[in-house]
C-alpha cells in the first residue's frame, strides 16, 4: 500500500515539499530529478549512517543516472563545529563543486545542520536537500530552515535561516538506528501534541508502544502530523520573531540540562532533554496555576511510559538551581535580564510567557528537587 504523504510548506520563493514514505526507492526514484538543477549531486553524510544509509542511496541515485560525490564526516555533536565548516567548504570547492550543484544533507541533525549552513554561505548560497536518517530529524531539524553550529559559548550560536529545496523523510530509514536515539527523537513527537494538538496527544496515548517499535503506518503518521504542524507554525513566523518560539517547548531547561550534563555529567541526548524540561515546563504551568495537576501527570506518564527521565533523581547527577540560572542568563532567547519560556494553559494550549524572573525559576527548581 503507497503511505505517501507529501506535506507543502509555503514560504513564497522558499517554498517546497515534504515528502513521507515508508520505502526509500519508492520515495526517491523520480522525486530528485525533479528537484535538481543537473544531474549531479554533493552527499554529505556521517560515518554510522556512511555504513547503514549510504550504500541504498547511492545505488537509487547511479540507477538514475545522478552523479554523486560523497563527504563522510565523524558522527557526533563535535561536527557541528567552526573548524568542521572550513574543512567541509574546503573539500567541496576541492571537488569542484559550482553553484548549480545541490548538496545533500543525509544524517540526522548534527549533519543537516552544518550540511544547511554549508549551503547557505558557499558561493552566498546554493540549493540543498535534507534527506534526514534520524525520527529527530525527521520530524524536527530537517523542517524550517534552520541551520547552525556550536560556539565555545554554547550551541547553535552561529547560523542561518536557509531553507532546503525538499525535505525527503522516510521512515524506512530508521530501521538501524539505536533505540535510544528513536526515543530521543520521538520526544519531539511528543512536543508537538502537547504544544497544540489534544487530539494527537490521545492517539500518541494509545500508539507510542507501536512507534517505538517502528510500525511504520504509525510512523508515517507521527512523523507526518508533526512535520504538518511545524509547517504550518513555520508558514506564520519563519524567522521565530514571535509564535514559531512555540516549538522551543521544553528547549530552555532542556538546553540547560544539556548543557550542564554533556560538559561534565553522565551525558544525555538532546531529545531526553527536550523531554524531560517539558516536564519542569508543565509543573512550572501547574505551580503558576495555569495547569491542571491531571493534566501535567498525563503529559509526565506519557514521556515516563516512552522511556525517559522524568524526575531529578533519574539523572543521576546534582544539578544545582543556581548553575541552571547561570547557563539561562545566557539563552540567546532572554530579554532584559529575564527569561521567556514556554508554558502551558493545558494540553494542547502552549504559551509564551515572556519576563519569568530568575528567584521565581530558582524557587521552582528547588521545589522539583534541584539543589
Ligand atoms: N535545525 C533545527 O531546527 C534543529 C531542531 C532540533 C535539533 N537540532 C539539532 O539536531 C542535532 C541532534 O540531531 P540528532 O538527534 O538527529 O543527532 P545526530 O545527527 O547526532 O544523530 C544521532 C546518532 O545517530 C546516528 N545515525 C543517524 N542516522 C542513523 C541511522 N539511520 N541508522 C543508524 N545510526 C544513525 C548518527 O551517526 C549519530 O551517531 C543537535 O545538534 C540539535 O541541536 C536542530
Amino acid at each position: 500500500m503507497k503511505k505517501y504523504k507529501n506535506i507543502d510548506i509555503d514560504l513564497k520563493d522558499r517554498s517546497y515539499r515534504i515528502v513521507i514514505n515508508d520505502n526509500i526507492q519508492e520515495t526517491l526514484f523520480g522525486v530528485l530529478s525533479e528537484i535538481i538543477s543537473r544531474p549531479k549531486v554533493f552527499i554529505v553524510t556521517d560515518e554510522n549512517v556512511a555504513g547503514f544509509v549510504l550504500p541504498a542511496i547511492r545505488k537509487i541515485l547511479d540507477d538514475e543516472k545522478i552523479e554523486t560525490q560523497v563527504i563522510i564526516l565523524p558522527p557526533g555533536e563535535k561536527s557541528k563545529s567552526f573548524a568542521q565548516l572550513e574543512g567541509l567548504i574546503e573539500e567541496l570547492l576541492n571537488l569542484k563543486i559550482e553553484r548549480q550543484d545541490t548538496l545533500i544533507a543525509l544524517g540526522g541533525g548534527v549533519i543537516g545542520d552544518l550540511v544547511g549552513f554549508t549551503a547557505s554561505i558557499i558561493f552566498r548560497g546554493i540549493d540543498f536537500i535534507q534527506i534526514p536518517t534520524t525520527l529527530l530529524s525527521q520530524v524536527d531539524s530537517s523542517v524550517g530552515g534552520k541551520t547552525a553550529i556550536n560556539m565555545a559559548n554554547g550551541k547553535n550560536l552561529v547560523g542561518a535561516f536557509y531553507q532546503p529545496k525538499a525535505v525527503i523523510a522516510d521512515v524506512s530509514l530508521l530501521v538501524t538506528l539505536p533505540h535510544r536515539e528513536i526515543v530521543s527523537g520521538y520526544a519531539e513527537v511528543i512536543k508537538y501534541a502537547v504544544l497544540g494538538n489534544k487530539k494527537f496527544f490521545k492517539w500518541l496515548k494509545h500508539n507510542q508502544q507501536g512507534i517505538l517499535k517502528l510500525n511504520t503506518d504509525l510512523l508515517v503518521k507521527a512523523v507526518s502530523t508533526s512535520c504538518e504542524m511545524k509547517a504550518r507554525i513555520v508558514e506564520k513566523d519563519e524567522s521565530e520573531k514571535g509564535s514559531r518560539a512555540l516549538l522551543n517547548l521544553g528547549h530552555t531547561f532542556g538546553h540547560a540540562i544539556e548543557n550542564k550534563l554533556n560538559n561534565d555529567g553522565p551525558g544525555i541526548l538532546h531529545g531526553e532533554a527536550v523531554g524531560f524540561g517539558m516536564c519542569l515546563s508543565a509543573q512550572l504551568s501547574n505551580q503558576m496555576n495555569l495547569c491542571t495537576t491531571s493534566e501535567v501527570n498525563e503529559i509526565i506518564n506519557l514521556i515516563k511510559d516512552a522511556g525517559i527521565s522524568t524526575n531529578i533523581s533519574e539523572l543521576n547527577y546534582n544539578l544545582e538551581a543556581n548553575e541552571i540560572i547561570s547557563i539561562l542568563s545566557r539563552d540567546k532567547k532572554r530579554k532584559d535580564n529575564k527569561s521567556t519560556l514556554i508554558l502551558l494553559n493545558g494540553i494542547g494550549e502552549a504559551f509564551i510567557k515572556d519576563g519569568v524572573d530568575d528567584n521565581t525559576i530558582k524557587e521552582f527548581l528547588l521545589s522539583v528537587g534541584f539543589n
